[in-house]
């Protein structure tokens, strides 16, 4: 084909060639979903907040699975909305997958004590017991395994008692016109709603983390696509389905089996 050219001459300008394209690529410029996730996150004390969680407002909604979007209330206070109602994140462990929140209540409404959790996202830890909060009732006697509180129903204070005793429940279902069903952990010494409310209850995310820890195992930082709606896994030079590809097995063999082609 061309006699007069050695195969060194083609090597030198291949050499150049990964230089000025392949290298510095992954070297000088990280891609930007890369370096954009990559920086960690705070709201509240609450460390380092990683993927599947993600802080609406300081990170862009790429870093984190949609359902997983956090608030950061005056810049302080961590926050999740689920199935439309709006917890207080206390803390989040990210090695066990266990969330833990409070309900925020806006108006202390007895309508409030109405929680529905994703369970195609979340269940409940076994520590947590599903109360039943009556309201709306004709008086009633004080009961073992009742805490009674007031909260409001058409701005008006309303009686109403928070029920983790099932048999004590069925006596108030005949006194009370609503029930609704609330996640409790109840403290060793709980006095009363108040410290109830304030233990807050934890649930345990069930979002695939095998698929992320193959992806922070190959040097990447997950995320997720919203275009396709998947998690994805961002890596220094581009964004990938699954993991990044393993840079020195993948790229220099092909290279060098082009070299010497040549
Ligand atoms: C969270 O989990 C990921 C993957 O499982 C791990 O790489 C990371 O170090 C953990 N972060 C913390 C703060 O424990
Ligand atoms: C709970 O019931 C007790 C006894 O009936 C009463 O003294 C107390 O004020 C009630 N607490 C609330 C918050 O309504
Ligand atoms: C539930 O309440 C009943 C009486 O209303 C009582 O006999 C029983 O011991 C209570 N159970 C628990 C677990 O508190
Ligand atoms: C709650 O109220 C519904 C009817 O509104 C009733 O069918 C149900 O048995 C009640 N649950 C409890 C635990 O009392
Ligand atoms: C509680 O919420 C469920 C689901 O959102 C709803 O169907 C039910 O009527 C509510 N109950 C009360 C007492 O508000
Ligand atoms: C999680 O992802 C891994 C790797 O993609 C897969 O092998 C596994 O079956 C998935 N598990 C679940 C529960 O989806
Ligand atoms: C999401 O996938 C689409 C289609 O494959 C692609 O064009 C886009 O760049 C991807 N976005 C991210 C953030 O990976």
């Amino acid at each position: 084909m061309h006699p007069n050219l050695s195969p060194s001459s083609f090597v030198i300008p291949a050499i150049i060639f990964l230089l000025s394209h392949h290298f510095p690529n992954f070297v000088c410029s990280d891609e930007f979903h890369y370096s954009n996730c990559n920086s960690p996150v705070d709201c509240g004390g609450l460390g380092k907040i990683e993927y599947p969680f993600w802080v609406n407002g300081a990170q862009p909604d790429y870093c984190g699975h949609p359902r997983f979007k956090l608030g950061c209330l005056h810049g302080n206070f961590p926050t999740i909305q689920i199935m439309h109602r709006d917890y207080l994140v206390i803390d989040i462990d990210n090695d066990t997958q266990i969330l833990k929140m409070m309900a925020i209540f806006h108006e202390f409404s007895c309508s409030g004590f109405n929680i529905t959790m994703d369970s195609t996202l979340f269940s409940y830890t076994p520590d947590v017991e599903i109360a039943t909060v009556f309201y709306d009732c004709s008086s009633i006697d004080p009961h073992p395994g009742s805490y009674n509180f007031s909260c409001v129903i058409n701005s008006f204070p309303n009686d109403a008692y928070l029920v983790t005793n099932t048999s004590t429940a069925s006596e108030f279902a005949s006194e009370c016109n609503f029930n609704a069903s609330f996640p409790v952990v109840v403290p060793k010494s709980a006095d009363g709603v108040k410290e109830i409310l304030r233990e807050g209850f934890k649930v345990k995310w069930t979002v695939n983390k095998t698929e992320c820890d193959e992806c922070v195992g190959s040097g990447g930082r997950c995320g997720y696509n919203t275009t396709l709606d998947q998690p994805c896994c961002f890596c220094p030079d581009n964004p990938y389905r699954n993991k990044c590809p393993n840079l020195r097995s993948s790229m220099y063999p092909s290279s060098l089996s082009m070299l010497f082609r040549l």
